[in-house]
């Protein structure tokens, strides 16, 4: 290294150089960026720039180097037949007591019933599916998605662990799920060996693990010792025992390994006492884990449990307290949201917090960062637990420098300098967020909602990512929705060609386009999720789509009388004045209409009878009354709701269907002077059970 580079280009050198490595294994071996594309990409145009200005400055093994492209997509796709679940997370013993109380709560049961749990470590790796037919592997497939993983079969079958054929008499066909994890002891002789082969270093075990698994070659996956216990299951053509402990002790019998440290639990207190035990053994355990799984026992009891969203109701996550470490706080950047919110993001200086190097931190609004008093040049704690955005938690006020710069939090857009304000609410109070006012008008704001509009839940265009968005709306290719749909015929007609672009080819434009076309019609709940109307989450864009059934039923509500389209809304369950008011502004914007109505031209929102007509109460209006035996109200609610059908409280003549428990007293009478079908309990289960 030439001697006339000063001290602090080094530094800032050797950071950036880190923290671009870091991404790169991030991003490419474990899948789970911890950049976003454009922060990467100006880490490594600054780390370039750095080293064109300093020769002498360059490493040989300078991540600068090496192409920024993801990793080949060398793995077959496999769509699980039974998606394959996260986990919701706690963090205080607490919430032990509330997660119990609120299965008890569902299955309607007294609050000091018996009901057991069973707890186990949350081994920290990567879940896998492996699929037995006849007693053999035929299959493994990683989580992917949830609902679509990647075929890694001949990498598993490299793992002793696993068995190829399992013991005993198994099931003809069963998926058994669980955890592919290296040990600690193994990742450090690992990290070794590449450290002498001068190749870089995993961050952790579980980045090994993964890592070593997504090889395409899997004569090395087969030099990398991978472990897995088993915990859960997929699809079975009949279960070996009724109960999770049995289900598990029975994948023992067939030969995997499984975690020594799984008890069952009586109650809430033995669910306490086992978290502390599997806590006080985590320091001496070979491998990683990151908290305890509790799970209901009774599988019976999980059925009708289900689920929410994309987790189980019977089995959460108590994760281990987060980790802290202190770093500095370099500069603070302020984003422009989908809608407007301008969110400061603290830069840092990188740091390995548990295993996991961080730059970024999320420091949510300026009231958070007066409130802690945070300063430009400041030494801060930052805490990242499980899947959250690493926060700030505080300054370390001991170690403030004289020149901290206290952070003057924009009143303008950094993207378009039009005023941001902090809109008040009813009581004249300022919102926490200051937004941007100019709308669409907004460069920032425009490609933000683009992103939002391609992502995966809402119109989900495969080679359409955040990337490409940036650049298309940078270019003015695409500067609402309906451009996307008229980028291939525009393209057509184009000199300068999409596939001539750097970063594309023939196959990957013809794919995109591809991808774009099969999006063409798209359930109208994802439709009006894509929108990114304020308050329109997942949920109550479900919501709006099963109430409307189509498009046009909307816009005409919409479109019309502003008080009648208010009631309308209001009387939808589960939404009210706020989520309507936000309907009203997005369609008393002339522009907001005009795209919409541009985007409909190109684009069929499926209505939503077609898509439940399947279920023998879609679309149906359904009360339930009286005393229910075999469910609570709550779970009643959740499975026909699940099926298509709205739910509400009273007997109206909208009312399709009445469930009339033992003790039902004017509802049914009303049903019954309405000509409404009334039926019982068990009517309920033989027809809903029939029909799905
Ligand atoms: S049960 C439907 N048990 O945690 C529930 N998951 O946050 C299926 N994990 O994707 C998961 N140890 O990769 C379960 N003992 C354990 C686990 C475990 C680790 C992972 C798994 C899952 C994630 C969910």
């Amino acid at each position: 290294m030439s001697d006339d580079i000063p001290h602090d280009v080094h530094a800032r050198y050797d950071a950036l150089a880190k923290a671009v490595a870091a991404a790169d294994i991030a991003y490419h071996q474990q899948d789970q960026p911890i950049l976003s594309d454009a922060e990467y990409d100006a880490q490594r145009r600054a780390l370039q720039a750095l080293e064109a200005q300093w020769p002498g400055l360059k490493a040989p093994d300078s991540p600068g180097d090496k192409v920024g492209a993801p990793a080949a997509a060398g793995f077959a796709k496999v769509t699980h037949r039974v998606p394959m679940l996260s986990l919701g997370n706690i963090f205080a013993e607490a919430e032990i007591d509330e997660f119990v109380a609120r299965v008890q709560r569902f299955l309607g049961f007294d609050a000091g019933a018996p009901l057991a749990f069973t707890a186990e470590p949350k081994i920290d790796g990567l879940s896998c599916a492996l699929r037995y037919e006849h007693g053999v592997l035929v299959q493994a497939a990683t989580r992917g998605d949830g609902a679509e993983g990647e075929d890694v079969t001949a990498n598993v079958r490299t793992i002793a662990e696993i068995p190829q054929r399992l013991a005993g008499s198994a099931p003809e066909v069963l998926e058994v799920r669980g955890e592919i994890y290296m040990s600690r002891s193994d990742f450090a002789a690992l990290n070794a060996r590449q450290q002498q082969a001068q190749r870089p270093l995993f961050a952790n075990p579980r980045n090994a693990a993964a890592g070593s698994l997504r090889q395409l070659d899997p004569a090395i996956t087969a030099t990398r010792p991978l472990h897995f216990f088993a915990y859960a299951w997929g699809e079975a053509s009949a279960l070996p025992a009724t109960t999770q402990s049995g289900m598990v002790q029975a994948f023992g019998a067939y030969g995997f390994a499984i975690n020594p440290l799984m008890a069952l639990c009586a109650d809430a207190a033995a669910m306490k006492a086992r978290f502390a035990a599997i806590g006080a053994a985590r320091p001496g355990l070979d491998y990683d884990i990151d908290g305890v799984v509790y799970k209901v026992d009774d599988l019976a009891l999980q059925q009708r449990l289900g689920f929410v969203s994309r987790a189980p109701r019977w089995a959460v996550a108590h994760k281990f307290p987060a980790e802290q470490a202190v770093t500095q706080l370099r500069d603070i950047e302020i984003q422009v949201g989908r809608t407007g919110a301008l969110t400061p993001v603290a830069r840092l200086e990188p740091v390995n917090v548990g295993g996991v190097m961080v730059s970024n931190a999320t420091l949510h609004n300026e009231d958070e960062i007066a409130r802690k008093d945070i300063r430009i040049g400041d030494y801060v704690v930052v805490q990242r637990a499980g899947d959250v955005i690493p926060q700030i938690v505080e300054v370390v006020m001991a170690r403030r420098l004289a020149d901290a710069q206290p952070f003057a939090f924009p009143h303008i857009c950094p993207a378009c300098r039009s005023a941001a304000l902090r809109e008040l609410d009813e009581n004249g109070e300022a919102d926490a967020v200051r937004r941007c006012s100019a709308g669409l008008t907004c460069p920032a704001q425009a490609v933000e909602r683009l992103k939002h509009f391609a992502s995966r839940d809402a119109f989900d265009i495969e080679g359409l990512g955040d990337k490409q968005i940036e650049q298309f709306f940078a270019d003015g290719l695409i500067r609402a929705p309906a451009d996307i749909f008229t980028l291939a015929a525009r393209d057509a007609a184009a000199l300068k060609k999409l596939k001539d672009r750097e970063g594309f080819g023939d196959l990957s434009v013809k794919n995109l386009f591809a991808a774009i076309d099969a999006r063409r019609q798209v359930p109208l709940n994802r439709f009006l999720y894509a929108l990114g109307l304020r308050h329109v989450g997942r949920t109550n864009a479900r919501r709006l789509a099963r109430h409307f059934g189509s498009i046009e039923a909307m816009l005409h509500t919409m479109r019309g009388d502003a008080d009648i389209a208010m009631k309308e809304i209001t009387a939808i369950d589960g939404l009210g004045e706020v989520v309507a008011t936000s309907l009203q502004e997005f369609f008393a914007e002339a522009h907001n209409n005009e795209a919409l109505d541009a985007l409909l031209e190109t684009v069929t929102p499926l209505p939503m009878e077609a898509l439940i007509s399947a279920s023998p109460v879609a679309g149906k209006t359904v009360v339930f009354t009286g005393a229910l035996e075999r469910m609570t109200r709550e779970e009643a609610k959740a499975s026909a709701e699940r099926l298509g059908a709205r739910v509400a409280g009273s007997v109206s003549k909208k009312t399709d269907l009445v469930v009339a428990g033992p003790g039902a007293g004017s509802k049914r009478t009303q049903a019954e002077a309405l000509g409404i079908e009334v039926i019982s309990e068990d009517a309920w289960f033989a027809r809903i059970e029939a029909g799905s």
